[in-house]
Formats: structure tokens, sequence, C-alpha cells
């Protein structure tokens, strides 16, 4: 063919602006972990990658908008543990997490962690356990809505203490950090993304980290095992999905951008501060999260539908 005269199929990706739909508000966590990436990913792909922020019913609006967009690469999703709990959580979604979206690859695996607002009064876990028995009726916890982390982190820390509190939600974390800076909340357990900063920084009080080991950067905050409740175990994952059809070829190219990004030394160090790791290369692949999505979405559906909840 003549240089220029090229068909669709020749047509170079990407030639225009590839927009990463982020489910949660902006300053949040996950806003945080996609604009770390965006650049360096644009860079890569030689094309500006924007950031567009669809709040809503704890992530599943901006899923569902995604699902629908054309399978052109240029509309991409940025999503985390959530796209694998909303089947178990909602019985009206408008996308099905597997059918509807190709998967791209991981991007993080994100630690959470128990925080309050600053001088609520309990000094540890335990502490806190009991202040929670005692002033439930009273105690709020904020989270981003049915579907967020933040909200499977309030559930599993209420049945964990057996408690009710009264839940606030949100658009995303990062309106509810600054409620809880504002003393307007008592509690929240958000990624170490929107929290490490506030708890070095002696803004918010820290009881325990959701994941087996500790984290690097903060390293005085106990786990959820060491501090008494073995029970409440998560690790937040972030991944980039786009609609289901999405060539082959963009999928690829996308794939390297984001292995790419993941690599770059500045983008490890970035992360490394909040206490989030970018995923390996083995991991930043359509395979690994085909199957880390598949495995989540089955161990959600178990945890979730337990009698009780
Ligand atoms: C956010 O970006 O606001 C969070 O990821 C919300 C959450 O899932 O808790």
């Amino acid at each position: 063919a003549l240089a220029g005269c090229s068909g669709g199929s020749d047509a170079a990706y990407p030639d225009d602006t590839i927009e990463i739909v982020v489910p949660f508000a902006a300053g949040g966590p996950t806003d945080t972990v996609t604009r770390i990436v965006a650049d360096p990913m644009g860079e890569e792909l030689g094309a500006q990658v924007v950031v567009q922020n669809v709040e809503g019913a704890g992530g599943t609006v901006a899923a569902g908008e995604v699902a629908a967009a054309d399978p052109d690469g240029y509309t991409v999703l940025m999503h985390h543990i959530g796209m694998s709990t909303a089947p178990a959580l909602y019985d009206d979604l408008n996308f099905d997490p597997v059918e509807d979206f190709a998967p791209v690859g991981l991007v993080t695996e994100v630690p959470m962690t128990i925080v309050s607002r600053s001088g609520l009064g309990p000094s540890n876990l335990e502490d806190l356990v009991a202040y929670l028995e005692d002033e439930r009726e009273s105690v709020t916890i904020a989270h981003a809505g049915v579907g967020s982390a933040s909200n499977l982190c309030a559930r599993l820390l209420q049945d964990a203490v057996g408690v009710e509190l009264t839940e606030v939600p949100y658009d995303g974390t990062g309106p509810a950090m600054a409620d809880l800076l504002g003393g307007q909340v008592d509690l929240l357990c958000d990624q170490t993304t929107n929290t490490a900063g506030q708890i070095l920084g002696g803004e918010v009080d820290a009881y325990a980290v959701t994941t087996p080991e500790r984290v690097e950067v903060l390293p005085d905050v106990p786990t959820t095992a060491e501090a008494g409740l073995p029970d409440l175990e998560i690790g937040v994952w972030h991944a980039l999905y786009v609609p289901a059809g999405t060539p082959d070829e963009v999928i690829a190219a996308l794939e390297t951008a984001l292995q790419t990004a993941l690599a770059d030394p500045a983008v490890v160090d970035q992360m490394a501060e909040l206490g989030i790791a970018p995923v390996s290369a083995a991991d930043a692949t359509p395979e690994a999260l085909a199957e880390r999505l598949s495995e989540q979405i089955a161990l959600w559906d178990d945890v979730l539908s337990e009698p009780g909840r």
C-alpha cells in the first residue's frame, strides 16, 4: 500500500489521546496509582495518556461505562480488588468483569491500614477492639461505597470484632481521608497509598496493616495477625482492562507500556514511598490478570456469601 493510503487495519495505535478511567475520586489511592503510571506509559506509547475520574456506586459506574466503550484502546479502565467483589455485592451489575473486558495486566499490590482520626483514644488494635465493643453506636467508619476496598475492609473489621458501626460512604477515600483529618469521621481502613504519609506525619493514628507482612515504610505498624485480628487480611491489587473485543496488537502495546512504566526507577521509588509495590513483568500481563481476577472472584464470592452477610 502507498504510504498515507492505509486502510483501518494499518492505522498505527495509538494516534489519539488515551483515557484511563479511574472509578473513584481524584486524590485517592486508585487515582494516585494511575497518575504515577500514566505519563511513563504515554512516553512509551508516544501518545498522551489522560486520567478521567468517574465516581459512583463503589467503582461500578466506571466499570459499566468502560465495558460499553468502543474496543479501540482509547478507553482503558484502572480498577482494583473491587472488580472481583462487585459480582458478589451487586445483583444488578451492568457488566461482567470477565466477559465484558480484556485484561491488560496487574499493576500494583497494595496493603491496607486501619487508621483513626488523631486522638480517638485507643493506643493499639486491642484497645481499638475494646473501644468499638463499648462505643459501637457512636463510632463512624468512612468508606468509598459498596464495592470499594475500604468498604470491604470495613465489613471484615466489623465482622471480626462482632459490631455494627455507623458507615459513612464517600466517592473515594480521598474525600474520606479529608473528613478523617477534619475529625468528621472516626475510622477508615484504606490503602497505604492514601495513609502512609498521614501516618508518618502523625496526622492519623494507625492500628494495623492488613497484609501478612509489615510494610517497609511503616515499620512500627503491626500486621492484623500480630495485633490480634488474624481473620482480617486483605491485599488490594490494581489492574488495567480494556473493553472485550479490543484488537490483540492494541492490548500488546498497552501491556508493553505498562511493563515499561513499572520498571521505571522513578515509578518504583514513588510507589515505595506510598508502601505499595509494582508487580513483576510476568504479572503485568493479560494471563496473570485473568488468573488473579477469576481466583479473586471465587474467593470473595465465598467470603461475602457466608451466612449472616
Ligand atoms: C479510591 O481510589 O478512592 C479507593 O481505591 C477507594 C477504595 O476502594 O476504598
